[in-house]
């Protein structure tokens, strides 16, 4: 992304898109992860060691399986959820009702790139499938340590690349072949689940971003892989 224009109208193709195939997201997820999904987000959850009481800020929030998966611990934790796309939060909201957890949830329309949250809000930021599709990665992390207060954890869940070889090859063609075919068969959208590997080639690989959360400001960074890396747990710390 260079100019401001790109930017801009880069997350506006984004934001599109996800307002597109929100109806279908959750199923999508559940079927062409194998129900894996569920389970990168729980151990997601539990790289960021919550507290009872404290301030959780969920980015690109999407449905909110993150919030909702923070807020069925139990633990009296206040958790804000932002994501740009007003119908992915309108479903969210949906379930956070269905499950009754809406004391403890809130959501709001916004950009990861401009968070409307004053610095040191947060004890801990999660993101989960959202920062790859943002249109300044770099931006995202530093508003990501801004809003942390000292001492505040950031857990990003995000798909990176099997490295070992026979993999490699399954998981190409089941992410470049089978998951495009059958997203855009289920969701209508014949972009959506095309861009998904693309934007997956196009991310650094753990130890590039690696590099760019410690960029941001964060401290004993770290990454892990999940499921022979075809996703990945990076943390970073916040220093007081
Ligand atoms: C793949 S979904 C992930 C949703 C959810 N975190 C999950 O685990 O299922 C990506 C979400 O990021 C949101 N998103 C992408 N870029 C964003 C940005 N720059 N600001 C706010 N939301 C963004 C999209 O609207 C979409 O809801």
């Amino acid at each position: 992304m260079h100019s401001i224009e790109d930017t801009a109208a880069f997350s506006r193709q984004i934001q599109r898109m996800f307002t597109a195939i929100a109806p279908r997201y959750d199923f999508l997820n559940r079927l062409l992860s194998v129900g894996q999904d569920r389970s990168w987000r729980k151990r997601a959850i539990n790289r960021l060691a919550l507290e009872p009481g404290e301030r959780i800020l969920d980015i690109a929030t999407g449905t909110g399986d993150m919030a909702l998966e923070i807020a069925s611990r139990n633990l009296s934790v206040q958790i804000s959820g932002i994501d740009f796309s007003r119908r992915m939060l309108d479903l969210g909201r949906e379930k956070i009702k269905e499950n009754g957890y809406d004391h403890d949830v809130s959501f709001q329309i916004g950009s990861a790139e401009c968070l409307p949250f004053a610095d040191d809000s947060f004890h801990g930021a999660v993101c989960a499938f959202g920062i790859r599709n943002f249109a300044d990665v770099k931006l995202g992390l530093r508003e990501f340590h801004r809003i942390l207060k000292p001492g505040g954890r950031a857990v990003i869940l995000e798909f990176s690349k099997p490295t070992n070889r026979v993999l490699k090859s399954v998981y190409n063609w089941y992410f470049d072949l089978v998951l495009p075919k059958v997203g855009s068969l289920i969701s209508g959208h014949n972009d959506a689940y095309s861009y998904l590997p693309e934007s997956v080639a196009d991310f650094p690989d753990q130890a590039e971003f690696v590099s760019w959360i410690k960029d941001a400001g964060f401290q004993k960074v770290s990454f892990k892989e999940l499921t022979f890396g075809i996703v990945s747990i990076h943390y970073g710390y916040k220093g007081i």
